[in-house]
């Protein structure tokens, strides 16, 4: 399966493309998480990465594409990927469809997670993520971590994402609304979104996505 995650900073793609992943046997593919790792590594790209995303804006499309693609044709995604955060407007949406076509392939599912803002606002202010994956993603109240400040997964350090400052989570939500919710227009177009409840309990929410991918692949 093919299948893009799309919603607000903090609605919980990253958490829920964990599990989905998991159970989908499929890799989870975030651009943000990959910028992250460049920034850790000092690479050019981490630098370049790092200047736009701390300040709320999106990284530009040439080198976001550039990155995107060359993760989606590594071996373990020649039989499909979940999308985190890419594609992030309708140039990046072009892109993919036309490398996608390229290839004979095509995308099953848009997952929209809906959740109101002021719920996001909670989850971005609690949440902290391990400094050496930051797909480890926790929260002080709804997803502690067994130890203060070490994460669960690898004892890594647990830290604050350096976005998550008010101002930032500010700017990016502006983000959000201006340039990426336009390609859900886009796929409905395609018949290809699919719209859930992102509140509730982790569990709760990945129960809700697992139902509607099924009747999806079912109704092929
Ligand atoms: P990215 O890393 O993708 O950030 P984002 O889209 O803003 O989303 P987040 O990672 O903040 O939230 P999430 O939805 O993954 O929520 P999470 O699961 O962590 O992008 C960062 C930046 O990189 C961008 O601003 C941009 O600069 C750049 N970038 C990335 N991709 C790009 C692209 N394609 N083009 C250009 N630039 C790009 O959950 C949040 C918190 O809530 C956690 O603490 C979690 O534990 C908690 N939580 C989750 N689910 C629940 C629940 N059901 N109940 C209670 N708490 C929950
Ligand atoms: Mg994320």
């Amino acid at each position: 399966m093919r299948i893009v995650l799309v919603g607000p900073p903090g609605a919980g793609k990253g958490t829920q493309a964990a599990f989905l992943a998991e159970n989908l046997s499929i890799p989870h593919i975030s651009t943000g998480d990959l910028f992250r790792a460049n920034i850790s590594r000092q690479t050019e790209l981490g630098k370049l990465a790092k200047s736009y995303m701390d300040a709320g804006n999106l990284v530009p499309d040439e080198v976001t594409i550039a990155m995107a693609k060359d993760r989606m044709e590594q071996p373990d995604a020649q039989g499909g990927f979940l999308l985190d955060g890419f594609p992030r407007n309708v140039q990046q949406a072009v892109a993919l469809d036309e490398m996608l076509k390229a290839e004979g392939m095509k995308l099953d599912a848009i997952l929209d997670l809906e959740v109101p803002e002021d719920e996001v606002v909670k989850r971005i202010a609690g949440r902290r993520v391990c400094r050496n994956d930051s797909a480890h993603v926790f929260h002080v109240s709804y997803k502690p971590a067994k130890q203060d400040g070490v994460c669960d997964i690898c004892g890594g350090e647990l830290y604050q994402r350096d976005d998550d400052s008010e101002e930032t989570v500010r700017k990016r939500l502006e983000v959000y609304h201006t340039q990426t919710e336009p390609i859900i227009d886009y796929y409905k177009a395609q018949g290809l979104v699919v719209t859930i409840s992102a509140l509730g309990k982790v569990d709760e929410v990945t129960a809700r996505a697992m139902q509607v991918l099924d009747q999806r692949t079912g109704d092929k």
